[in-house]
C-alpha cells in the first residue's frame, strides 16, 4: 500500500510540476503556445510522427510578428525559440559570452573521447579544442589535403562505371562510402575500403553511426532532451565498438610512423603531431585520437548528405543541372580535364548550387544553445514594451530554427523554388546577416566548411562531368524527412539513376 502510494505521489509531482512549468511564460508576460504536461510543444515528435526541427518550424510559422516565442519542450521545459534574424544574431554573435554552449546531452560518466569534439565540448575545453582543430582547415592545408580528394574521385569514378552504371542507385550511400573514403585518406592516411569491401570497418562501424534504426527516437530524445533518459539507455554518442577501434587504427599509424621516423606524410593526423611538436608539446595520443575522431564523425555524413540532396536538386531542376555542366565543361578544359584545387574553386555556380541545397535541406534542422550567463530579453514584438523586464536563467535553452528561418519566403521570397543565383556575391551581400545558416554563425560556425565544401564539390564534379543525373521511380517527390534522426536524412532515400551525358 505505502509503495502504491508512493508512485501516486512521484506521479502527481511530475505532473504538478509539469503544469506549473506550462505557465512559465505567461507568468513573465511572454507569448507563446501552451504546453501540454509531459509532451511541451514537441507531442508530434515525441510520437515518432515529425522531426523536432519540422515542430520548431510549426511554432515558427504560428507567431510571425514576434522576435521570439516562449515555448515548451520535453517535460514542459520552457525554450526560447528564435525567429527574427536580429535576434538570432544577438544570441550566436553579438551575446556569444551568454550562450558558449550547445545542447547536446552527452555523458562524461560513460564517454570521453567526445569530449574532444568542439561541438560537444564545453567552456575552456571547447576554447582549446577548437584552436587545435581549426589550423588543420585553412586554404592551404586544404589544397594539400585535395591529393586525398582526387585520388577517391578516381575511385568513385570507376565504382560507378563498374557497380552502377545505370541501374537506379541510392544517392546518401554512395556519397558516403565516397566521403568515408576521403576522410579515412586525408585524416589518417588510410584506405578505407568502402568501394572495394562491404565489410571494411570504416564502412560497418562508422557508415551505421547516423542511420535511422529502431532506436533513433529514444537516442535523440536522450541527446536533445533528456539527460537521464540517456541514463537509463546507456546512451554513448560514439559507441564503445567504435571509440575502441578509433584507438586501435589511429594507435597503430601513430607508432608506424614513430617507428619509420616518417613524418611526411600530408594528412591531417601528422599535422596535428607536427603542430604539438612546434609547439614544444608532448604529443597526447588520446587528443590525437579524440581530433580523429572529430574529423571523421563531423567529415563525412554531413558532406555526404549535401552531395545526396545536391544530386536530388539537381535531378528535379534539369535546367539547374544544365548550368552546372556548362560551368564544368568550361572549368575543366581549362585545366585540361585535371580535377584540381584550383579547378573546384573556380567553379563558383556549383559552389552556389551547394549553399542553396543546405537552405533547402540543412543538415541540422535547428540549433540548440545554451545560455550560460543570464541574458535579459527585449521587446518580443515590435514597438511594444515588455511587461517587466525578463531576465532569461543560466541553463535555458535558446533555440535556432535554421529550417524555419530558410523556407520563410519573408527571409527567401519563393522559399521552396531551388535557385543557385540567391547565392551570387551580390544577393549574399544584400541579404541580413544570420539569415542562411547551413554552417552555422558566430565563434561556433563550422571550421571544416571550406574542407566539406572541397570534398562534395570534387565529388559532384566527377559524376556530372560524365552523367546527367534523374529520379528512379524509387524516389519520392518531394523528399520526406526521417521524423527520428539527429541529422536531416531522406525517410526512404534519394534514389536517382544516371546517365551517360553523350547520349
Ligand atoms: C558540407 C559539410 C558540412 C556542413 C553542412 C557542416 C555544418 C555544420 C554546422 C551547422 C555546425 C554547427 C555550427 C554552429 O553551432 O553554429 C557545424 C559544426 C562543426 N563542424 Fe561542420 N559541417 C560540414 C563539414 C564539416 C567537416 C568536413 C568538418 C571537419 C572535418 C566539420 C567539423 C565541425 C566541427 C568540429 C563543428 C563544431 C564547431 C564548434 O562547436 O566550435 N564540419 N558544422
Amino acid at each position: 500500500m505505502i509503495g502504491f502510494l508512493m508512485i501516486l505521489g512521484t506521479i502527481f509531482l511530475i505532473l504538478f510540476h509539469s503544469i506549473w512549468n506550462s505557465t512559465y511564460w505567461s507568468r513573465q508576460g511572454i507569448k507563446g503556445p501552451i504546453g501540454i504536461p509531459i509532451f511541451g510543444n514537441m507531442f508530434k515528435y515525441l510520437i515518432g510522427k515529425r522531426q523536432y526541427g519540422l515542430v520548431y518550424e510549426d511554432i515558427y510559422k504560428s507567431y510571425p510578428k514576434a522576435s521570439y516565442i516562449g515555448m515548451y519542450r520535453v517535460m514542459n521545459e520552457p525554450a526560447i525559440l528564435l525567429r527574427d534574424t536580429e535576434m538570432i544574431k544577438e544570441v550566436m554573435v553579438k551575446n556569444f559570452p551568454n550562450f558558449t554552449d550547445n545542447v547536446l546531452y552527452v555523458s562524461d560518466k560513460r564517454e570521453d573521447l567526445i569530449f574532444c569534439n568542439p561541438f560537444v565540448a564545453k567552456g575552456d575545453k571547447w576554447r582549446v579544442m577548437r584552436s587545435e582543430l581549426v589550423p588543420m582547415f585553412t586554404p592551404n592545408k586544404v589544397k594539400l589535403s585535395f591529393p586525398h580528394i582526387a585520388t577517391t574521385c578516381k575511385k568513385l569514378d570507376l565504382f560507378i562505371t563498374n557497380f552502377i552504371g545505370d541501374m537506379p542507385f541510392e544517392a546518401k550511400d554512395l556519397c558516403a562510402k565516397y566521403t568515408l573514403d576521403v576522410v579515412a585518406s586525408a585524416a589518417y592516411g588510410l584506405d578505407g575500403q568502402s568501394f572495394t569491401s562491404r565489410t571494411s570497418d570504416f564502412t560497418k562501424l562508422v557508415k551505421e553511426l547516423f542511420m535511422p534504426n529502431s532506436l533513433s527516437l529514444v537516442q535523440t530524445t536522450a541527446l536533445l532532451f533528456l539527460p537521464k533518459l540517456g541514463d537509463l539507455i546507456n546512451y554513448r554518442y560514439i559507441p564503445t565498438k567504435v571509440q575502441q577501434w578509433l584507438f586501435t587504427i589511429i594507435g597503430k599509424v601513430i607508432s608506424q610512423r614513430r617507428k619509420a621516423n616518417d613524418s611526411s606524410n600530408g594528412d591531417f593526423l601528422q599535422w596535428l603531431i607536427d603542430a604539438k611538436e612546434k609547439a614544444g608539446e608532448s604529443v597526447d595520443e588520446f587528443t590525437i585520437v579524440g581530433h580523429c575522431s572529430t574529423l571523421l564523425i563531423e567529415g563525412f555524413e554531413t558532406s555526404a548528405a549535401l552531395m545526396s540532396f545536391a544530386l536530388y536538386e539537381f535531378a528535379v531542376n534539369p535546367h539547374i543541372q544544365k548550368k552546372v555542366h556548362e560551368e564544368i565543361d568550361e572549368v575543366m578544359s581549362k585545366y585540361e580535364g585535371k580535377l584540381c584545387y584550383e579547378a573546384v574553386l573556380e567553379m563558383t555556380y556549383l559552389e552556389a548550387a551547394l549553399y542553396e541545397t543546405l537552405r533547402l535541406h540543412p543538415p541540422m534542422l535547428a540549433l540548440l544553445k545554451h545560455c550560460t550567463k543570464p541574458f535579459e530579453l527585449p521587446a518580443q514584438f515590435p514597438g511594444v514594451k515588455l511587461r517587466e523586464k525578463v531576465l532569461i536563467e543560466e541553463g535555458t535553452v535558446f533555440v535556432v530554427p535554421v529550417q524555419a528561418v530558410h523556407h520563410d519566403p519573408v527571409v527567401f521570397p519563393e522559399p521552396h523554388k531551388f535557385n543557385p543565383d540567391r547565392f551570387s556575391e551580390e544577393n549574399k551581400r544584400q541579404r541580413a546577416n544570420c539569415a542562411f545558416l547551413g554552417f552555422g554563425e558566430g565563434p561556433r560556425m563550422c571550421p571544416g566548411m571550406r574542407f566539406g565544401l572541397a570534398q562534395s564539390k570534387a565529388g559532384l564534379v566527377t559524376m556530372l562531368m560524365k552523367y546527367r543525373v534523374q529520379t528512379s521511380a524509387k524516389c519520392a517527390n518531394p523528399l520526406e524527412i526521417s521524423p527520428t534522426t539527429f541529422l536531416t536524412t531522406s525517410r526512404n532515400g534519394v534514389w536517382l539513376c544516371f546517365k551517360p551525358r553523350n547520349l
